[in-house]
């Protein structure tokens, strides 16, 4: 298998080809993701959710961002590595932007960012894009903006909101975007997106006629119980199956049936009775 890139997944929307993205914070599960197969690897800021512990993203640096993306870079052999541009790293200016998505790619080894929102950003996608650095962008419910939005919701539902989502799409195509996040948008408001302009869309909760799927590993596998929104299916149990095991760990310890005579090393017996 080659290295995905942005003429991979531009070539798969042109084919009809879907296109599987997965969220991803570390190495082991980088490299997990990429034997499977997977895509692209979205090291996402819900990386403050899932990882950290924080109610939300915005309080996730640039340093979470590039010491977490450095780590599936080095994991991801043939998934194209994406990283999210934390709160704060690409609002403030058009020249904060290119420098920090800069980093991601420097010191992350990111091939592709990606940022949230649409006409009031297209100056930071197009300054982005034009320092050679793809760039995914993220419309609908965009959780750096949770406070403006006032919590978790579908986004796009009125004619205005839906007129405005697909007007936003094509200005971040315009702008030079190579791919689209869309997050719960309704599924009918997405396909009409995906429809509307060339470069590949990606769903959360958008239905099944975007381009590509995402999901955030810990949902998809049944590792995160804070919150599951009701998009997200549960592929496996794993977080039951972890349980599990650091239970029997817990008892094997406790019980002294580990560590077994196969978990240890052995000393001769000659050196061991000097030492008494
Ligand atoms: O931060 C993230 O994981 C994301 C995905 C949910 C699209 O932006």
């Amino acid at each position: 298998m080659m290295k995905n890139t942005v003429t991979t997944i531009q070539n798969q929307k042109e084919k009809g080809e879907k296109i599987t993205m997965l969220t991803c914070y570390d190495y082991s599960m980088a490299k997990l993701m990429d034997e499977a197969g997977i895509n692209m690897l979205l090291v996402g800021d819900s990386l403050g959710n899932v990882v950290l512990g924080y109610e939300d993203t915005l309080s996730v640096t640039m340093e979470d961002m590039i010491h977490h993306t450095a780590a599936v870079a080095r994991g991801a052999k043939n998934a194209l590595v994406v990283a999210d541009m934390p709160f704060m790293s690409y609002q403030t200016s058009v020249y904060d932007a290119v420098v920090n998505a800069g980093r991601l790619v420097k010191e992350g080894h990111a091939q592709m960012v990606k940022l949230e929102g649409g006409a009031n950003v297209c100056p930071q996608i197009k300054a982005i894009v034009e320092a050679s650095i793809p760039v995914c962008a993220h419309l609908g419910l965009t959780p750096q903006s949770i406070h403006a939005f006032g919590g978790f919701k579908v986004q796009g539902k009125s004619e205005e909101a839906a007129k405005k989502l697909i007007e936003d799409a094509q200005k971040v195509e315009e702008a030079g975007a190579s791919a689209l996040v869309l997050e719960c948008v309704p599924a009918k408001l997405a396909e009409l997106v995906t429809k509307s302009i060339h470069i590949p869309t990606i769903g959360i909760g958008a239905g099944a006629g975007c381009d590509g799927q995402v999901l955030v590993y810990q949902d998809m596998l049944g590792m995160f119980s804070d919150f599951t929104p009701k998009f997200v299916r549960k592929f496996a149990n794993v977080g039951d199956v972890m349980k599990e095991a650091f239970t029997a760990y817990k008892e094997g310890v406790q019980a002294g049936s580990f560590p077994a005579e196969e978990h240890t090393y052995k000393i001769d017996e000659e050196v061991i009775s000097k030492l008494y």
